[in-house]
Protein backbone atom coordinates (compact mmCIF):
# COMPACT_ATOMS: atom_id res chain seq x y z
CA UNK A 1 0.00 0.00 0.00
CA UNK A 2 1.45 3.36 -1.11
CA UNK A 3 1.11 5.77 2.06
CA UNK A 4 1.01 9.59 1.72
CA UNK A 5 2.50 11.92 4.34
CA UNK A 6 -0.33 13.44 5.39
CA UNK A 7 -2.37 13.47 8.30
CA UNK A 8 -5.86 11.98 8.44
CA UNK A 9 -8.04 14.94 9.75
CA UNK A 10 -11.22 14.36 11.55
CA UNK A 11 -13.22 17.92 10.41
CA UNK A 12 -16.70 16.41 10.06
CA UNK A 13 -18.59 14.33 12.38
CA UNK A 14 -21.52 13.89 10.19
CA UNK A 15 -19.29 12.98 7.08
CA UNK A 16 -16.83 10.58 9.61
CA UNK A 17 -20.29 8.93 10.28
CA UNK A 18 -21.39 7.79 6.85
CA UNK A 19 -17.57 6.91 5.84
CA UNK A 20 -16.09 5.31 9.21
CA UNK A 21 -19.70 5.47 12.07
CA UNK A 22 -21.17 2.82 10.39
CA UNK A 23 -18.26 0.38 9.44
CA UNK A 24 -17.37 1.22 13.70
CA UNK A 25 -20.68 0.28 14.78
CA UNK A 26 -20.80 -3.31 12.76
CA UNK A 27 -17.29 -4.50 14.25
CA UNK A 28 -18.37 -3.05 17.24
CA UNK A 29 -21.42 -4.79 18.02
CA UNK A 30 -18.98 -8.34 17.69
CA UNK A 31 -16.62 -6.74 20.08
CA UNK A 32 -19.56 -5.53 22.28
CA UNK A 33 -20.80 -9.29 22.30
CA UNK A 34 -17.56 -11.07 23.02
CA UNK A 35 -16.38 -8.97 25.76
CA UNK A 36 -19.88 -8.74 27.34
CA UNK A 37 -19.47 -6.07 30.31
CA UNK A 38 -21.63 -6.11 33.33
CA UNK A 39 -23.76 -3.62 33.94
CA UNK A 40 -23.21 -0.73 36.25
CA UNK A 41 -19.19 -0.11 35.23
CA UNK A 42 -17.75 3.56 34.88
CA UNK A 43 -16.79 3.39 31.56
CA UNK A 44 -13.80 5.36 29.66
CA UNK A 45 -13.96 5.39 25.74
CA UNK A 46 -10.06 6.56 24.24
CA UNK A 47 -10.34 8.11 20.96
CA UNK A 48 -14.50 8.30 21.34
CA UNK A 49 -13.99 10.51 17.73
CA UNK A 50 -17.97 11.47 17.02
CA UNK A 51 -19.88 8.91 19.42
CA UNK A 52 -19.71 5.89 16.85
CA UNK A 53 -18.83 3.34 19.35
CA UNK A 54 -20.02 5.56 22.44
CA UNK A 55 -23.86 4.79 21.32
CA UNK A 56 -23.22 1.71 21.54
CA UNK A 57 -22.00 1.36 25.27
CA UNK A 58 -25.02 3.58 26.20
CA UNK A 59 -27.52 1.39 24.91
CA UNK A 60 -26.71 -1.86 25.66
CA UNK A 61 -23.98 -1.75 28.66
CA UNK A 62 -26.27 0.19 31.39
CA UNK A 63 -22.79 2.12 32.53
CA UNK A 64 -22.89 3.74 35.84
CA UNK A 65 -20.97 6.53 34.18
CA UNK A 66 -19.44 7.28 30.75
CA UNK A 67 -16.55 8.98 29.41
CA UNK A 68 -15.40 9.73 25.78
CA UNK A 69 -11.92 11.71 25.29
CA UNK A 70 -11.14 12.87 21.72
CA UNK A 71 -8.71 15.25 20.35
CA UNK A 72 -10.99 16.53 17.70
CA UNK A 73 -13.38 18.99 18.96
CA UNK A 74 -15.39 18.39 15.82
CA UNK A 75 -16.16 14.80 16.41
CA UNK A 76 -16.75 15.42 20.01
CA UNK A 77 -19.02 18.54 19.00
CA UNK A 78 -21.29 16.33 16.66
CA UNK A 79 -21.09 13.39 19.51
CA UNK A 80 -22.77 16.28 22.14
CA UNK A 81 -25.24 16.34 19.98
CA UNK A 82 -26.57 12.89 20.13
CA UNK A 83 -29.80 11.79 21.64
CA UNK A 84 -28.52 8.97 23.84
CA UNK A 85 -25.45 10.51 24.39
CA UNK A 86 -26.43 13.65 26.49
CA UNK A 87 -24.87 11.56 30.23
CA UNK A 88 -21.98 11.09 28.53
CA UNK A 89 -19.09 13.44 29.52
CA UNK A 90 -16.86 14.26 26.30
CA UNK A 91 -13.19 15.59 26.92
CA UNK A 92 -10.91 16.93 23.87
CA UNK A 93 -7.67 15.10 25.35
CA UNK A 94 -4.65 12.93 23.84
CA UNK A 95 -4.39 9.22 24.31
CA UNK A 96 -0.61 9.43 25.49
CA UNK A 97 -1.85 11.79 28.47
CA UNK A 98 -5.20 10.82 29.94
CA UNK A 99 -6.41 13.73 32.23
CA UNK A 100 -7.86 11.06 35.10
CA UNK A 101 -6.63 9.76 38.06
CA UNK A 102 -5.30 6.20 38.87
CA UNK A 103 -8.48 3.75 39.15
CA UNK A 104 -10.60 5.93 37.93
CA UNK A 105 -12.49 3.08 35.40
CA UNK A 106 -13.79 -0.02 35.33
CA UNK A 107 -13.53 -0.41 31.94
CA UNK A 108 -11.79 1.48 28.86
CA UNK A 109 -12.07 0.84 25.15
CA UNK A 110 -10.09 2.05 22.26
CA UNK A 111 -12.25 1.66 19.17
CA UNK A 112 -10.69 1.75 15.94
CA UNK A 113 -7.78 4.47 17.21
CA UNK A 114 -4.30 2.48 18.34
CA UNK A 115 -3.17 2.98 15.02
CA UNK A 116 -3.77 6.67 15.36
CA UNK A 117 -1.40 7.09 18.71
CA UNK A 118 1.68 7.80 17.82
CA UNK A 119 3.34 5.90 20.74
CA UNK A 120 0.69 3.47 20.87
CA UNK A 121 2.75 1.63 24.08
CA UNK A 122 1.95 5.01 26.30
CA UNK A 123 -1.48 4.82 24.98
CA UNK A 124 -1.89 1.48 26.12
CA UNK A 125 -0.29 2.31 29.39
CA UNK A 126 -2.06 4.76 30.32
CA UNK A 127 -5.47 3.02 29.61
CA UNK A 128 -4.11 0.24 32.18
CA UNK A 129 -3.48 2.76 34.65
CA UNK A 130 -6.48 4.87 34.81
CA UNK A 131 -8.40 1.50 35.45
CA UNK A 132 -8.66 -0.27 38.67
CA UNK A 133 -7.28 -3.58 39.79
CA UNK A 134 -10.19 -6.61 38.13
CA UNK A 135 -11.49 -4.11 35.70
CA UNK A 136 -10.79 -4.38 31.74
CA UNK A 137 -8.96 -2.98 29.06
CA UNK A 138 -9.79 -3.49 25.37
CA UNK A 139 -9.52 -2.47 21.49
CA UNK A 140 -10.39 -2.91 18.35
CA UNK A 141 -8.54 -2.32 14.97
CA UNK A 142 -8.81 -2.91 10.95
CA UNK A 143 -6.22 -5.18 10.19
CA UNK A 144 -4.56 -2.53 8.17
CA UNK A 145 -1.44 -4.58 7.10
CA UNK A 146 -3.58 -8.08 6.12
CA UNK A 147 -6.50 -6.55 4.19
CA UNK A 148 -8.87 -5.53 6.55
CA UNK A 149 -9.82 -2.18 5.87
CA UNK A 150 -13.52 -1.84 4.68
CA UNK A 151 -12.08 0.45 1.64
CA UNK A 152 -9.06 -1.26 0.41
CA UNK A 153 -10.56 -1.13 -3.10
CA UNK A 154 -10.52 2.19 -3.15
CA UNK A 155 -7.01 2.83 -1.64
CA UNK A 156 -5.32 0.75 -4.07
CA UNK A 157 -7.28 2.31 -6.55
CA UNK A 158 -5.68 5.64 -5.24
CA UNK A 159 -2.40 3.97 -5.51
CA UNK A 160 -2.23 2.58 -8.57
CA UNK A 161 -3.20 6.42 -10.04
CA UNK A 162 -0.58 8.05 -7.92
CA UNK A 163 -2.37 9.31 -5.50
CA UNK A 164 -1.65 7.42 -2.03
CA UNK A 165 -4.40 8.00 0.86
CA UNK A 166 -3.56 9.42 3.98
CA UNK A 167 -3.11 6.80 6.49
CA UNK A 168 -2.42 6.32 10.57
CA UNK A 169 0.99 6.90 11.98
CA UNK A 170 1.23 3.27 13.93
CA UNK A 171 -0.26 0.95 11.59
CA UNK A 172 1.75 -1.79 12.55
CA UNK A 173 0.01 -1.77 16.21
CA UNK A 174 -3.51 -3.46 13.99
CA UNK A 175 -1.30 -6.59 14.42
CA UNK A 176 -2.65 -9.13 16.59
CA UNK A 177 0.99 -10.28 17.77
CA UNK A 178 1.67 -6.24 18.50
CA UNK A 179 -1.63 -5.66 20.16
CA UNK A 180 -0.65 -8.75 22.58
CA UNK A 181 2.99 -7.67 23.09
CA UNK A 182 1.69 -4.28 23.71
CA UNK A 183 -1.39 -5.31 26.35
CA UNK A 184 1.62 -7.52 27.53
CA UNK A 185 4.02 -4.45 28.42
CA UNK A 186 1.36 -2.64 30.22
CA UNK A 187 0.87 -5.48 32.78
CA UNK A 188 -2.35 -6.35 31.34
CA UNK A 189 -2.81 -10.21 32.29
CA UNK A 190 -6.01 -12.75 31.01
CA UNK A 191 -4.90 -11.56 27.50
CA UNK A 192 -7.33 -12.35 25.06
CA UNK A 193 -7.55 -11.67 21.38
CA UNK A 194 -10.16 -12.28 18.26
CA UNK A 195 -10.71 -11.83 14.98
CA UNK A 196 -14.33 -9.49 14.35
CA UNK A 197 -15.04 -10.19 10.71
CA UNK A 198 -18.35 -7.61 8.96
CA UNK A 199 -19.98 -6.50 5.81
CA UNK A 200 -21.65 -3.28 4.46
CA UNK A 201 -24.07 -2.68 1.65
CA UNK A 202 -24.14 -0.08 0.22
CA UNK A 203 -27.36 1.00 -2.15
CA UNK A 204 -25.85 1.23 -5.14
CA UNK A 205 -22.23 3.01 -6.37
CA UNK A 206 -24.27 6.65 -5.59
CA UNK A 207 -24.19 6.09 -2.10
CA UNK A 208 -20.76 4.70 -1.97
CA UNK A 209 -19.27 7.39 -3.67
CA UNK A 210 -20.58 10.47 -1.72
CA UNK A 211 -19.80 8.39 1.36
CA UNK A 212 -16.27 8.35 0.00
CA UNK A 213 -16.34 12.31 -0.42
CA UNK A 214 -17.49 13.06 2.44
CA UNK A 215 -15.24 11.01 4.50
CA UNK A 216 -11.46 12.02 5.86
CA UNK A 217 -8.65 9.66 4.54
CA UNK A 218 -9.94 8.67 1.09
CA UNK A 219 -11.95 11.70 0.98
CA UNK A 220 -9.00 13.91 1.57
CA UNK A 221 -7.25 12.24 -1.79
CA UNK A 222 -10.32 12.31 -3.88
CA UNK A 223 -10.50 16.49 -2.58
CA UNK A 224 -7.13 16.97 -3.66
CA UNK A 225 -8.10 16.11 -7.67
CA UNK A 226 -9.53 18.26 -9.61
CA UNK A 227 -12.73 17.17 -12.09
CA UNK A 228 -11.77 15.55 -14.25
CA UNK A 229 -9.13 13.33 -12.47
CA UNK A 230 -11.83 12.87 -9.82
CA UNK A 231 -13.96 11.40 -12.62
CA UNK A 232 -11.63 9.40 -14.18
CA UNK A 233 -10.66 7.82 -10.55
CA UNK A 234 -15.17 7.39 -10.18
CA UNK A 235 -14.69 5.59 -13.84
CA UNK A 236 -11.68 3.27 -12.69
CA UNK A 237 -13.46 2.84 -8.99
CA UNK A 238 -16.77 1.98 -10.14
CA UNK A 239 -15.33 -1.01 -12.73
CA UNK A 240 -13.67 -2.21 -10.05
CA UNK A 241 -16.72 -2.79 -7.72
CA UNK A 242 -19.35 -3.03 -10.20
CA UNK A 243 -18.51 -5.66 -12.56
CA UNK A 244 -22.05 -6.23 -13.16
CA UNK A 245 -22.73 -2.54 -13.78
CA UNK A 246 -25.65 -1.27 -10.99
CA UNK A 247 -26.83 -2.38 -8.33
CA UNK A 248 -25.47 -2.96 -4.59
CA UNK A 249 -22.52 -2.95 -3.20
CA UNK A 250 -21.16 -5.42 -0.23
CA UNK A 251 -17.84 -4.90 0.99
CA UNK A 252 -15.87 -6.90 3.87
CA UNK A 253 -13.76 -5.66 6.43
CA UNK A 254 -11.89 -7.69 9.55
CA UNK A 255 -10.96 -6.50 13.04
CA UNK A 256 -8.64 -7.76 15.09
CA UNK A 257 -10.05 -7.39 18.87
CA UNK A 258 -7.72 -7.57 22.30
CA UNK A 259 -8.90 -7.68 26.02
CA UNK A 260 -6.76 -7.68 29.15
CA UNK A 261 -7.41 -7.43 33.11
CA UNK A 262 -5.84 -5.03 35.02
CA UNK A 263 -3.79 -7.23 37.98
CA UNK A 264 -5.27 -7.12 41.52
CA UNK A 265 -6.83 -6.38 43.70
C1 LIG B 1 -11.16 6.02 13.11
S1 LIG B 1 -11.58 7.20 14.33
C2 LIG B 1 -12.39 6.20 15.57
C3 LIG B 1 -13.47 6.95 16.28
C4 LIG B 1 -14.44 6.09 17.10
N1 LIG B 1 -13.77 5.48 18.20
C5 LIG B 1 -15.10 5.06 16.24
O1 LIG B 1 -15.07 3.90 16.61
O2 LIG B 1 -15.68 5.41 15.22
C6 LIG B 1 -10.06 7.59 15.10
C7 LIG B 1 -10.21 8.64 16.16
O3 LIG B 1 -8.96 8.71 16.87
C8 LIG B 1 -8.78 10.04 17.26
N2 LIG B 1 -7.37 10.22 17.61
C9 LIG B 1 -6.32 10.52 16.79
N3 LIG B 1 -5.19 10.61 17.50
C10 LIG B 1 -5.52 10.38 18.80
C11 LIG B 1 -4.79 10.36 20.02
N4 LIG B 1 -3.46 10.59 20.04
N5 LIG B 1 -5.46 10.12 21.17
C12 LIG B 1 -6.80 9.86 21.14
N6 LIG B 1 -7.53 9.85 20.02
C13 LIG B 1 -6.91 10.11 18.86
C14 LIG B 1 -9.25 10.85 16.07
O4 LIG B 1 -9.54 12.19 16.39
C15 LIG B 1 -10.47 10.05 15.64
O5 LIG B 1 -11.66 10.57 16.19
Amino acid sequence: MTMSSEPIRFTDGAGYDRFMGVWSRLAGQGFLSWIAPQPGLRWLDVGCGNGAFTQLIAEQSAPLSLVGIDPSDAQLNFARQHPLLQNVEFVNADAMALPFPDAAFDFAVMPLVIFFVPEPARGVAEMARVVAPGGTVAAYAWDMEGGGFPYRDVTETLSAVGRPTPMPPSLEASRLEVLRDLWATAGLGDIETRVIAVERTFPDFEDFWSTLLGGPSAGQALAAMNEEERSGFRALLRARLQAAGSGPITLPARAHAIRGTVPGP
